[in-house]
């Protein structure tokens, strides 16, 4: 590609500020929403493991739980029901994130946890400023202490998730190759259109993930060539299989790593994580080559 091929390109892609500061050494957490407005996909199940398999490669991650069942919590080996704040202050009172998280040894990353409390939250933000901007707020105040902020978010497109999708940079689409699956991609689609022009410009979809994955299956194979053709190479190389180890997990407290690190499911979110790695890599090594051009 030619300078002016590059400068071009410049000009139709601006660097983001999250780009400039990595470049300039502050580096900033790459945040990215777990979301799909259908239940039971998988999207707690690849919160944690995708974080604990990201905190394995020695990367400084925070798992944020917006989701009342808490469930992404108590998978992570903390106890929602003992937590003196949780990612309810943090919204709804505007504590500082820092007196909400803790470390969970078990699991080797940040939680900013979760419980029912959450569930009022939904309602307590309707009347407050600012209200689908309190969690960029929080996670932007953090943001240097982390490579990766990934956050669960719940079966619906509240004010919750709102919430999440105006915080991160991509969201992370975890979605079954059954029938109805792609019926619902398009609402997710329109969801993420209005935030686009509302609230959160930059927003994309990172990737889309296939969980409980069956080749054997042929709708399988069906649903994910149409996936490829809709969204490219945004669809994960890895697929995650059905796996029991990972639906046993959670009952112990930790991620899979931490449960059987030999299992289909550990091994299959360690690709992810590689994959993930390697896309950012291959991103920034782009962005590096941008600056550079443009600093002449
Ligand atoms: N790859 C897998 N193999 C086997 N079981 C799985 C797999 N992924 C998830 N599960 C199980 O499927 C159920 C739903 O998964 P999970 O809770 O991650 O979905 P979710 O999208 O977060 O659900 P919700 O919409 O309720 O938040 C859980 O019991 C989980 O243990
Ligand atoms: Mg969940």
């Amino acid at each position: 590609m030619s300078v002016s091929d590059q400068a071009q390109r410049q000009i139709r892609q601006p660097l983001s500020n999250q780009v400039l500061s990595n470049i300039e050494n502050k580096r900033v957490a790459k945040i990215y929403a777990i979301t799909n407005q259908k239940g039971g996909v998988g999207k707690t199940t690849t919160s944690v493991n995708l974080a604990a398999s990201l905190a394995a490669t020695k990367k400084r991650v925070l798992m944020v739980d917006m989701d009342p069942q808490g469930n992404a919590t108590m998978g992570s080996g903390i106890d929602k029901n003992s937590q003196i704040a949780t990612v309810y202050d943090v919204l709804v009172d505007e504590l500082a994130p820092q007196q909400a998280m803790v470390f969970s040894p078990d699991a080797g990353y940040h939680v900013l946890p979760a419980n029912g409390d959450l569930t009022a939250a939904e309602v307590q933000l309707l009347e407050v400023d600012g209200k689908e901007r309190r969690l960029k707020r929080a996670l932007d105040s953090i943001a240097t202490e982390f490579d990766y902020i990934l956050i669960d978010c719940p079966p619906s497109l509240n004010m919750l998730t709102v919430n999440a999708l105006a915080a991160c940079e991509g969201v992370i689409i975890p979605m079954q190759c059954e029938y109805y699956a792609l019926e619902g991609l398009s609402a997710l689609m329109g969801t993420i259109n209005t935030i686009q022009q509302a609230l959160n410009p930059n927003l994309k979809i990172e990737g889309i993930l296939r969980t409980m994955y069956d080749p054997r299956m042929s709708l399988t194979g069906e649903v994910s060539a149409q996936l490829t053709e809709h969204f490219g190479d945004r669809v994960y190389r890895t697929c995650i299989p059905r796996n029991i180890r990972l639906a046993e997990a959670p009952s112990f407290g930790k991620p899979v790593l931490g449960y059987d690190r030999q299992s289909k499911g550990a091994l299959a979110y360690l690709a992810l994580a590689g994959e993930i790695l390697r896309r950012n890599e291959q991103h920034e090594h782009a962005d590096i080559a941008d600056a550079a051009v443009l600093q002449g």
